[in-house]
């Protein structure tokens, strides 16, 4: 996609409403009229974001001896946030129209929207919101802790926290301590974040309960820079391994006077959504403020000592903060496909594929006997599904015709269709070959299919579902 401004809003309905239908995101409350800005996975959903979780994990984390993991609460301090400096200014500018009280983000209003209260005015009669000077909209789910006899007790005052990268300046001292690690080093975190967005909009993508994978690199000063680029193409090896390519990421480099005041070096990569160009995750320099205010508000030092140099200094920081369920978005979007299969002169045909990568696909195999009323086909057929479930996420299905199942398996993206048939059972092949104990595999995206000994079943999927 060229235009930044390019949308595709059929495709994006196209895409929503499949997910609806087969089970990956449902609108949370939506019994009750959804619950704005949040959304629950379901059954197919789930899996996807296991996955997607999993493969971060273990690309930043397991495969690395530089970064560990942490799981921090998600109710903060107040005095953390105040550190950080969301309490005072973690804030978007708003406007209300004083006529029918809609709420609009400032910075993003293009035009005067028309009010919904005066859409009954006659014509000619301004139908415009009449709107008030900017406010500023502090951003943070705040809560009470405890049954605290003040109302405005500040200590009571916890909030629900806005980034998972807080709870992991907050801690940087204690993982330090507890493992010694040395620097360059990094710490990982997957979780929930929270933001009273003012317009969440499109399905997913701006939530206000939402999910991050972040990474907080601590290095020596001289190194930011360079860790800035390296993680960078880290990120952008990332998506294209989950199934989003390179042509489809934008990486922007953000101008001095846009960046945070703190920040030496930020970019923002960017994927062309369906609904335009939108940021996925942003890798930041973010020096050492964090530790440094940390250090300020709290009074305790948080210095870095290297034993070897014997020097004292607070670390600086690289930070790749990924959007967990944008990552699942651009994964959808990424992986619908509407596939035309009309033969030359022959009535119309298509199918629903979603092309997920094995990795990531929510159902790895699907086992198919070939007949549901051949008590040895099913048999078998449950033999293998013994087989492979306890390493894999896999369906079984002896409901309608083969080619119905196969359709309804695309449809939700599985890499791989396992057939139970006579042959399976020691029925001579068209060219009499024996294919006793083996089974008809179908591969998802050139529908071609091969023949797999059951005996090799189990580590032929292995090694194409990583
Ligand atoms: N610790 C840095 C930080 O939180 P951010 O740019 O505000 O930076 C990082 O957020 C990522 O979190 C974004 O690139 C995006 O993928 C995701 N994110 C932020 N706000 C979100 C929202 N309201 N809904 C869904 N994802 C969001």
């Amino acid at each position: 996609m060229a235009n930044k401004e390019q949308t595709d809003t059929d495709r994006m309905e196209k895409i929503v409403s499949l997910c609806k239908s087969k089970g990956f995101i449902f609108q949370s409350g939506e019994l009750y009229g959804g619950l704005n800005g949040c959304w629950d996975y379901g059954p197919l959903g789930t899996e996807l974001k296991r996955n997607v979780k999993e493969f971060w994990w273990r690309k930043n984390v397991l495969e690395r001896e530089d970064i560990v993991g942490m799981d921090g609460s998600i109710l903060t301090h107040h005095a953390v946030l105040t550190a950080s400096g969301h309490v005072g200014g973690f804030s978007d500018p708003m406007v209300d129209c004083k006529v029918c009280k809609k709420r609009y983000r400032a910075d993003q209003l293009e035009d005067i929207p028309s009010c919904e209260k005066k859409a009954q005015l006659p014509k000619g009669e301004d139908k415009s919101c009449e709107l008030t000077e900017p406010k500023e909209f502090n951003l943070m789910f705040q809560t009470k802790m405890g049954a605290s006899a003040d109302d405005n007790d500040p200590n009571a005052i916890a909030y629900l926290r806005p980034e998972t990268a807080q709870t992991i300046f907050v801690q940087y001292k204690n993982v330090l301590d507890s493992t010694r690690l040395k620097l360059p080093f990094g710490i990982a975190q997957i979780g929930k974040a929270f933001r009273n967005e003012i317009n969440p909009r499109n399905y997913t993508f701006r939530s206000r309960e939402f999910e991050q994978m972040e990474i907080e690199y601590f290095c020596r000063p001289e190194d930011g820079l360079r860790l800035t680029d390296e993680w960078l193409e880290m990120r952008l090896d990332f998506y294209t391994q989950i199934g989003v390519p390179r042509e489809k990421l934008h990486v922007l480099d953000i101008p001095d006077g846009e960046r945070a005041h703190y920040s030496q070096k930020t970019y923002d990569i960017e994927y062309d959504f369906p609904f335009g160009q939108q940021e996925l995750e942003g890798v930041a320099y973010r020096g050492a403020y964090d530790i440094g205010k940390h250090q300020e508000h709290s009074g305790k030092n948080l210095e870095y000592f290297d034993a070897e140099t014997k020097e004292r200094f607070i670390p600086h920081v690289v930070e790749p903060s990924a959007g967990c369920d944008r990552t699942i978005l651009a994964v959808l979007c990424e992986a619908y496909d509407v596939e035309d299969l009309t033969k030359e002169g022959g009535k119309k045909d298509e199918r629903t594929v979603m092309r997920f990568k094995p990795c990531v696909a929510p159902i790895k195999a699907a086992i198919l006997p070939l007949l549901k009323n051949k008590p040895e086909l099913v048999e078998k057929a449950k033999e293998v599904k013994n087989l492979l479930q306890p390493h894999m996420n896999i369906f079984y299905d002896e409901t309608a015709a083969i080619g119905r199942r196969y359709r309804r398996q695309d449809e939700v993206g599985t890499p791989f269709c396992i057939a139970i048939d006579f042959e399976t059972l020691g029925e001579k092949g068209p060219n009499g070959e024996d294919f006793t104990d083996t089974v008809t595999v179908r591969h998802r995206d050139s529908m071609e299919q091969e023949r797999v000994a059951i005996s090799e079943l189990l580590p032929w999927l292995l090694a194409r579902i990583v």
